[in-house]
């Protein structure tokens, strides 16, 4: 049994972590601003405040202040590091936050973590890394080519993970998420998810915008899935410094199918609004699993479509 820091644990990927640790006889600190996290997503667990000795301990605040993150990392065996400002758009409105969250927040965090002697960190990346490449599917290999200050910042978080590794002998692992969807994924803003998006309109009876002519492709990736790379991510031993390993589904989908596949699965099929192409957009997106198969020995568990009929039977 170990404690784990889980950096919004409070939100949609952290609280399916927080609980997979639990169930598997770890204790979890989560560290959570609240800004889209939310108890609710930790109903299912024992939670008390941080220093309480419960399974959950809840520190809130902002991964931004250092002192915080330092605190946060005290007596912890790894982190988990999710917490993160998410979406491409806003970023594209407010690069100094993304880059304050995402970039200032993670090399806080691996401080804390230096200082608390914690030896595994796990990061959040992102496929965004991989930009317009041509090449499909998209291979750890290819050099990153970020097109938005989020996709450029989770790049920037790579790096420090790489540098913490040869300078300082942690243990890093960057996982690169693909476009991941599933229950607890805040439908509440126009910054979350397109899953999440498309579906509370549909239920609501509104009509989503698809952003270009919805022929652009994702890997949409189950949490599940997610979850299970992390949990391998914890315990693999041999990792080179600098890990960087996708989590993706591998298989893509366009947004018009998506549409249809959600609408169907509803009940319906609505035609969607179109609206103009979305700037900082990826055209593109399909993972190549295989290091993750040949490092971590992750298979997708779920398909994107399971991962669907799971996810509106959480509605
Ligand atoms: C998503 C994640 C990002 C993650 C990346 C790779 C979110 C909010 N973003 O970025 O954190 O790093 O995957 O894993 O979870 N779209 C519409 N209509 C809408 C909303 C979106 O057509 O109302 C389109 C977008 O233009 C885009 C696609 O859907 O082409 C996916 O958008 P989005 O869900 O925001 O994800 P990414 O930008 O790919």
């Amino acid at each position: 049994m170990a404690l784990y820091l889980v950096t919004g644990g409070a939100g949609f990927i952290g609280s399916h972590l927080t609980e997979a640790l639990v169930k598997r006889g770890d204790r979890v600190r989560v560290l959570d601003d609240f800004s889209s996290g939310n108890m609710a997503n930790l109903a299912s667990l024992e939670t008390g405040e941080h220093g309480s000795g419960a399974p959950v301990e809840i520190l809130r605040g902002d991964i931004v202040d250092p002192d915080l993150c330092r605190e946060a990392a005290q007596g912890v065996a790894g982190v988990l590091h999710e917490a993160a400002q998410v979406s491409v758009p806003r970023s594209v409105e407010d690069p100094v936050r993304s880059y304050a969250v995402n970039v200032t927040g993670t090399l806080n965090l691996l401080e804390g973590a230096r200082a608390a002697g914690a030896n595994r960190f796990l990061m959040a990346a992102s496929s965004a890394a991989y930009g317009d490449s041509e090449e499909l599917p998209k291979h750890e290999g290819m050099v990153p080519s970020p097109l938005s200050p989020y996709a450029s910042g989770k790049v920037a978080g790579e790096h420090l993970l790489r540098v913490y590794a040869s300078c300082y002998g942690m243990k890093t692992v960057a996982l690169r998420y693909f476009n991941v969807f599933g229950p607890r994924q805040a439908d509440d803003s126009p910054y979350t998810g397109v899953i999440a998006i498309f579906v509370r309109m549909l239920l609501d009876g509104r009509t989503p915008t698809i952003f270009g002519d919805g022929e652009q492709t994702r890997d949409f990736t189950f949490v599940d899935n997610v979850v299970e790379a992390n949990l391998r991510a914890l315990d693999v031993q041999d990792v080179e410094p600098g890990c960087v390993i996708n989590v993706g589904g591998g298989e893509r989908i366009s947004l018009n199918d998506l549409y249809r596949a959600i609408a169907k699965e509803l009940g319906g099929e609505p035609t969607p609004g179109y609206g103009p192409d979305r700037a900082g957009d990826v055209r593109h997106s399909l993972a190549a699993v295989e290091k993750a198969g040949r490092v971590l020995g992750y298979s997708p568990l779920v398909t994107w479509r399971e991962g669907l009929v799971k996810t509106l039977a959480w509605y």
